[in-house]
């Protein structure tokens, strides 16, 4: 860990990174003009041979980019990118999807349709593809050689475990032997688990899930509240796990799913600050003071250095009616953004990490999410239980969320390391 916190970090200095017109006027791609034949009036053969030496070219273009991605700028975004790589739409890609749930002794079943009965597989083909740019397709192998020596730390509710799931698969598949991956302490993956690590031995690398889904304290309220008070959230204060959460190279965390009043006050769980009961505080006002105290953590205690910080915002959900019962998993993706993104906390997200002076990545997947209806859990979960049109199955949406924060990681930084 020393020689990685020794070295600095310039997070937002992009311009070092040409534009991608320039990397076609490298030496190799000029020195190719010369074998273009010219002719006053072109025949069919040269017409033909200029195609095909196109194409040629451009499968060399591919090539090298896909050698050299560190100075390919599709690779980079952040704060005055040409491209929003959050912006765009799913198209079909037959080479999807990246791994086979079934194979994945870290997939849970309960996240696995496929095993769970669904039986149309379009929904596991498509690929997220940016307007203005393309997400470099994910290398199981490249991908590992670059995390090596690394820890990657994962903070949230369920869907960060998902999202911490797919991540193994994914990676799981550049391992030969699967018996080098491993939970530390022997843990089985289940709802309500608060810590699960995963250790791909060869490559002395962890990959870990802390359940945090308020990020922020629960606890007793104080004596001589109301009686309908069982517990209360602590909206000044970060969880308490938190000093488990600081010694990592990537932090991942979301909230969101778990700041609705049934899963509130319905509990008898009720806001505290500064030591006071806020009972008429609203949500949406509770999140914004979490996702603050959140903020001036990061700041305070985290050295962002070394770590690199990211926020992933609301993943949609698509019930059809107010209470979370009906809803239809379609067998395609929407042509039109759909699906409830609670965009209150986008907003609310956008200001607070606005605000940030520390560097903190927004893994905005919310877009993204609201147009695959049909890429939830529905009914095909472990064991069967009621409809869900908020988990995702896997393979599936959240391995999109990976291949972006993958391709964050490795424009920036972490070029320097690992080749
Ligand atoms: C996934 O793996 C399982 C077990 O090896 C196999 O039975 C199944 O056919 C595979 N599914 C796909 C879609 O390849
Ligand atoms: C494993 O990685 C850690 C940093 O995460 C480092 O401190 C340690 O020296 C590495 N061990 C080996 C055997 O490379
Ligand atoms: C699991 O392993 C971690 C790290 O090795 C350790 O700190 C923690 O106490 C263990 N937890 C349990 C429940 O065994
Ligand atoms: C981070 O790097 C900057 C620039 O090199 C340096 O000024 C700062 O002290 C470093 N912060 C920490 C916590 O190491
Ligand atoms: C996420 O992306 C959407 C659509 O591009 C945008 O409206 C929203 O402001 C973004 N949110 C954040 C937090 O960056």
């Amino acid at each position: 860990m020393a020689p990685l916190a020794a070295l600095s970090f310039g997070r937002s200095s992009s311009a070092r990174f040409g534009s991608r017109t320039t990397s076609f006027n490298s030496p190799r791609v000029l020195s190719r003009r010369k074998w273009l034949p010219y002719s006053a009036s072109p025949s069919l053969t040269s017409i033909a041979s200029i195609l095909f030496l196109s194409s040629l070219a451009f499968a060399l273009y591919l090539f090298a980019f896909r050698r050299i991605p560190a100075t390919s700028p599709e690779f980079f975004f952040g704060p005055g990118q040409d491209c929003d790589v959050f912006a765009g739409s799913w198209v079909p890609d037959d080479t999807y999807p990246l791994y086979n749930s079934s194979e994945c002794p870290f997939a849970e079943r309960g996240f696995n349709c496929l095993a769970n009965g669904r039986t149309d597989t379009g929904y596991l083909r498509w690929r997220w593809k940016p307007s203005n740019c393309d997400v470099p397709r994910f290398d199981a192998r490249e991908a590992l050689s670059r995390l090596r020596g690394k820890r990657i730390v994962f903070v949230g509710d369920s869907m960060s475990r998902t999202q911490w799931e797919s991540l193994i698969c994914m990676l799981m598949t550049g391992v030969d032997d699967k018996q080098s991956v491993y939970e530390v302490n022997g843990s089985k993956i289940s709802k309500t688990i608060g810590f699960l690590g995963v250790r791909f031995r060869g490559f002395n690398l962890s990959v870990e899930f802390f359940r945090s889904v308020f990020l922020v304290q629960q606890g007793l309220p104080p004596k001589q509240g109301p009686k309908r008070v069982q517990s209360t959230l602590k909206l000044d204060k970060l969880d308490r796990m938190n000093k488990r959460w600081m010694d990592s190279d990537v932090l991942i965390f979301n909230s969101g799913h778990w700041w609705t009043a049934t899963k509130l006050f319905d509990m008898g769980c009720y806001f505290q600050v500064d030591g006071l009961l806020r009972l008429g505080l609203p949500i949406t006002a509770a999140f914004k003071m979490a996702l603050e105290t959140w903020a001036s953590w990061v700041e305070m205690m985290v050295n962002t250095n070394r770590t690199h910080v990211f926020l992933r915002t609301f993943e949609p959900s698509h019930w059809s009616d107010s209470n979370q019962k009906v809803c239809e998993i379609t067998q395609q993706p929407t042509s039109e953004a759909k699906g409830d993104d609670r965009s209150e906390f986008g907003d609310i997200i956008t200001e607070v990490v606005g605000k940030m002076r520390a560097s903190v990545t927004v893994l905005n997947v919310t877009l993204m999410g609201k147009f695959r209806s049909d890429a939830h859990v529905g009914t095909w979960s472990h064991p069967a239980s009621i409809l869900d049109c908020s988990h995702w199955c896997l393979p599936g949406v959240p391995d999109a969320w990976n291949e972006l924060l993958l391709s964050s990681l490795f424009a920036n930084e972490w070029r320097k390391f690992g080749r």
